[in-house]
């Protein structure tokens, strides 16, 4: 298949490039940094540098000998969006050119616009370039578990059928985010069912839970090619942002009572899940949903976990409540459904000692290589 990924840069976009590469498919990537350029203009850097795609293209020829196309540009532009699309006319194209963080979103005006115009746009642009220029192909879009929030009830996988005053009528799941960023998702959400309705498009939207870990089989004993890892409070998602914690002998900070509960799933599940997902498209005008995550974790869960490991490891891992920074239920009912993926053949890699004291090992390497510069 042609496979266009979007945000090729990411976390994310580029271990699902080689991914999807080394099973053969024909890939091209589009990014323009935006998230590097956030993390500069924040002061906030990354565990370690990563090569730019031009390099990292290059590396994973040398390394795979398969070429990956690559596009250096602003996807809410269409001009460029047109020029790709006529370029490499996709079969699937992966969606992850978002700005990904909630705290960021929510720090200021400058930063809610810039979430809002960038991701809005970019999804739409998709939509258009799709319907425009290639309408068989299926648009494989990231979403989060967060567009659902906590609701007091279980969360279905993406649909509801409510029944009211004798008469019954399947409708999306009711979202309610809690933050700027997850707002931008449900619209984003909106935006592809309507134009699903309309235009017979083949979305499928993937509620994705926060993401762990670094270590993909196409990455293992290749350090250049691993993804960018934050651990900040901006860009670090939780698990992450301990595990760096706990190397760096800093307490682990639980926000508020600890008790927000989570689906959480490892980076190679993440890609498991992607090619799932491109391997059974929707049909034209159907909205296919999953809900993508393995296991649920509350917050204190996560650093008691990282605590035990940690202290097997010889380190003296403290956890610290700190007031929480965000606007959030700390204690609530969490009852996610996740079938949909397993069914489609998922074998989770779940968050075992071991798979949490290969990452802390390889934190601390860094730590020390770091020191020694
Ligand atoms: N990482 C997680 O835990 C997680 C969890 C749930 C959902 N998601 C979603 O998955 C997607 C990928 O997340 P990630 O963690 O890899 O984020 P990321 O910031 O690392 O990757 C997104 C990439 O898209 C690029 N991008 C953004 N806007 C762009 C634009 N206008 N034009 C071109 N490129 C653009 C960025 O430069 C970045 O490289 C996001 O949509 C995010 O919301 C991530």
């Amino acid at each position: 298949m042609r496979i266009l990924i979007l945000g090729g840069d990411g976390y994310l976009g580029w271990p699902t490039a080689m991914h999807l590469s080394a099973k053969g498919h024909e890939i091209a990537v589009a990014d323009n940094y935006l998230r590097r350029q956030l993390c500069r203009e924040e002061d906030v850097e990354p565990l370690f540098e990563t090569p730019n795609l031009i390099q990292r293209t290059k590396l994973w020829k040398a390394v795979s000998g398969y070429e990956i196309n690559l596009f250096i540009g602003d996807l809410t532009q269409w001009d460029f969006v047109t020029e790709i699309f006529n370029h490499f006319k996709p079969d699937c194209i992966v969606h992850y050119a978002e700005q990904p963080s909630a705290p960021y979103s929510m720090l200021n005006r400058r930063a809610a616009t810039c979430t809002l115009q960038n991701n809005l746009m970019v999804t739409a642009n998709i939509i258009f370039a799709v319907h425009e220029l290639c309408p068989e192909a299926h648009i494989v879009k990231l979403g989060t578990m967060g567009e659902y929030g906590t609701p007091n009830i279980d969360i279905e996988e993406g649909w509801i059928e409510i029944d009211h005053k004798n008469r019954k009528d399947t409708f999306l799941y009711p979202r309610q985010a809690g933050s700027l960023y997850h707002t931008t998702k449900i619209m984003d959400t909106d935006l592809l069912w309507f134009y699903v309705r309309m235009w017979d498009l083949r979305v499928t939207d993937l509620m994705q839970g926060p993401v762990y870990g670094l270590f993909t089989d196409e990455n293992i004993n290749q350090n250049q090619l691993l993804p960018f890892f934050n651990y900040d409070e901006l860009f670090g998602t939780v698990l992450n942002r301990f595990v760096v914690q706990a190397v760096a002998g800093y307490p682990l900070t639980v926000y508020g009572k600890g008790g927000q509960t989570r689906g959480y799933l490892n980076i190679k599940d993440t890609l498991n899940c992607i090619r799932l997902a491109i391997e059974n498209p929707p049909s034209p005008g159907k909205l296919q949903i999953f809900n993508q995550f393995t296991e649920t974790f509350s917050v204190n869960e996560l650093a008691d976990m990282v605590k035990h490991v940690g202290n097997q490891m010889g380190l003296n891992v403290k956890i610290q409540s700190i007031e929480n920074p965000r606007k959030e239920a700390e204690d609530h009912y969490y009852n996610p459904k996740h079938t949909g993926l397993t069914e489609l053949g998922l074998e989770p890699n779940f968050l075992t000692d071991t798979v949490l004291a290969q990452l802390m090992e390889f934190v601390a390497r860094k730590a020390v290589s770091a020191a020694l510069e």
